[in-house]
């Protein structure tokens, strides 16, 4: 049997399943921190996920497979996440209690915060701590998936040969990916704003805790959709433009306008979500925006985002912190940086975390 003293922290494969592509991650603890010891990526079509579901099972199955023979993965351990309307994360208000205790009644104190049937959904908890007024209440960071919605995700990985452990959500990935590059200082605020293909995620961290999260329903997806519109050509080609893969020749004007629309658009988005952060809590000042997400590389988005939230915005690296070794190349990693936020935040997670 295993004793509880020594617990058996066993090393799993992260996937970060996103609407545009997955990414899988494989790290190891070592003595001054973390090791990158794989690192895969895979596109989807646009047609397997949509809006958060999976709607073509067997496509992401057949890409898990690819990428783990790819990568050599030998692990079976996975730590996956969710994110989007399947999520919902709520700072709430409870009478004072200890772990334990609320653990007993989070289903019954839990429902009247859950637009969703409480036996739908996966509840789980953070204490954040005594309530600022001293009410004798205390702040909790409320979390529910919904539980058909973990079982597709969790059925793709089975149907891959895999066996997931831990179902995590973005924005704690996300705030553990911060853990090790960029840790926040007591008292300070940063926001993450991850950008992905349909889904933009906000959260802000105090300390190091996620104190504050959002979504908006807009993602790299606007992007190709606009380019799309102004300059009347297919998405594929769209989408080329708009990472650089394609060279729109005379229509270089029109591209940039179209990429600045949408840009200018998203910031507002984050500029409102973050102000209503800052109006709800006093002393909440944010001090910088980190974004992640491969739509983040947009051009123009980081000066755009900066000039609309007066922050100062910087694209994080995940990689930052990371030892890797000699087959990695550097310039590659910080290309790829963007996408790997998510993975490399759920990568940390061990098995004997829950
Ligand atoms: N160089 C680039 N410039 C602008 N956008 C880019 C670039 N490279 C990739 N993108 C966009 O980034 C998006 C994919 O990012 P990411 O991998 O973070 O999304 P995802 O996790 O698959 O999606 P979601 O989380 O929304 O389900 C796509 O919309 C893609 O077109
Ligand atoms: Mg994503």
């Amino acid at each position: 049997m295993e004793l509880p003293f020594f617990p058996k922290k066993n090393n799993t494969v992260a996937f970060d399943i996103g609407s545009n592509s997955i990414k899988l991650i494989q790290m190891r603890q070592v003595k001054k921190g973390w090791e990158l010891l794989k690192m895969g990526f895979a596109e989807l079509p646009p047609e397997a996920i949509v809006d958060g579901s999976i709607i073509d099972s067997m496509t992401v199955t057949n890409t898990l497979k690819e990428l783990i023979k790819e990568q050599g993965i030998k692990l079976k351990d996975t730590v996956l996440s969710l994110t989007g309307h399947s999520v919902i994360i709520k700072k709430v208000s409870f009478p004072a209690m200890t772990e334990d205790e609320l653990a007993e009644s989070i289903q019954w104190e839990a429902e009247q915060y859950i637009p969703f049937p409480i036996t739908d959904v996966n509840i789980d908890f953070q204490i954040l701590g005594a309530d600022a007024e001293g009410k004798g209440q205390m702040d909790v960071m409320l979390v529910a998936v919904k539980k058909d919605v973990i079982n597709d995700y969790t059925n793709v990985i089975k149907e891959a040969g895999l066996n997931p452990v831990v179902v995590d959500v973005d924005s704690f990935a996300l705030e553990n990916m911060m853990d090790i590059n960029y840790p926040v200082t007591p008292g300070e605020n940063v926001a993450v704003v991850n950008i992905g293909a349909s889904i933009t995620s906000i959260s802000v961290i105090v300390g190091s805790f996620t104190t504050f999260t959002r979504s908006i329903p807009m993602g790299g997806n606007q992007f190709t959709e606009e380019i799309q519109r102004q300059l009347s050509v297919s998405f594929k080609d769209a989408e080329d433009m708009k990472t650089g893969r394609k060279d729109p020749g005379q229509e270089g004007v029109q591209l940039s306008a179209a990429m600045e629309s949408v840009a200018t658009n998203l910031a507002f988005e984050v500029k409102r979500s973050l102000d209503f952060f800052v109006g709800g809590a006093q002393g909440a000042d944010i001090s910088r925006i980190y974004l992640c997400g491969g739509a983040s590389k947009a051009a123009r988005l980081v000066e755009l985002m900066q000039e609309k939230t007066a922050l100062p915005v910087e694209i994080a690296d995940p990689f930052k912190n990371l030892a890797a070794g000699k087959s990695f190349d550097a310039e590659k990693l910080k290309q790829s940086g963007p996408f790997f936020c998510v993975a490399v935040g759920l990568a940390t997670r061990r098995f004997a975390d829950r």
